[in-house]
């Protein structure tokens, strides 16, 4: 069975102390959900030393050397040494505004790999693919150049974020047909490339306008293994509902 997650993806939001605040409102009552925030990089000492049980704490972003001249990066090993245990791998936003493209996030997956560190891999198409009816050879695309190579060992256990760029920060959220279709879609291709233990033990998570008044809806499609939550994560009660939605 596919473990169920529960993200949060503060993004470049929050101050020292609202950040602080937030953490301490974070509570998993759910034994068999894994909670993770992911705060801006330079509040993950200060917010894993302030979480509580059952929550981890994330980097949004890495860089693929381990450390040297890179101005403004950080490494994994610098993250993992602030209390990051997870990192995200192609962000829409990232994709979008930092031109990070499938052979890069190809490289961010084998050096999480190379370095033992977990991560989160987003896939999704944006609007213009999605009216054109080409999402799904679109996902399928972004999934087989930068995460479908590697091997049957290291893609159980992986954890998938679907996040369809028109449902990002739109309050438009994929109905239950279109989040369904998509994720079994996915699990379908793993399947294919793998097998059916392995399709079984990749968690996959919707992404995009995932609130408190429709995380239920959606985590109860039968191929979605919980949620990527942006702005409903800012707040301590509307992100523990959406947990509690389990
Ligand atoms: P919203 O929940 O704000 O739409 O953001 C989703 C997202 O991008 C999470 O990574």
């Amino acid at each position: 069975m596919a473990q169920k997650i529960v993200v949060g993806n503060w993004k470049m939001n929050l101050e020292l102390n609202e950040a602080k605040e937030l953490i301490q409102g974070i509570k998993n009552t759910q034994d068999d959900v894994r909670v993770i925030v992911f705060p801006s990089s330079v509040f993950i000492n200060a917010v894993s030393e302030g979480k509580n049980e059952g929550v981890e704490v994330g980097a949004q972003n890495f860089h693929t050397e381990p450390k040297g001249a890179f101005t403004g990066e950080l490494s994994i090993s610098q993250l993992r040494s602030s209390g990051a245990t997870v990192g995200l791998i192609g962000h829409s936003e990232r994709r979008a505004y930092f031109s990070e493209g499938n052979e890069l996030l190809k490289m961010k997956v084998d050096t999480a790999m190379a370095n033992n560190f977990d991560f989160i891999f987003c896939c999704g198409e944006p609007l213009m693919i999605r009216e054109a009816g080409k999402e799904l050879e679109f996902v399928k695309m972004q999934l087989e150049e930068s995460l479908l190579h590697l091997t049957k060992e290291q893609m159980m256990g992986k954890v998938i974020a679907y996040e369809p760029v028109w449902a990002i920060g739109t309050g438009v959220t994929a109905s239950f047909d279109q989040a369904e279709s998509m994720h079994r879609s996915i699990r379908t291709w793993i399947h294919e490339r793998y097998d059916a233990e392995t399709a079984n033990n990749v968690s996959i998570l919707y992404g995009g306008s995932c609130n408190q008044a429709n995380a239920n809806e959606l985590f109860s499609c039968p191929n979605v293994d919980g949620g990527l939550i942006g702005g409903a994560s800012l707040k301590a009660d509307s992100f523990c509902t959406i947990i509690d939605s389990y």
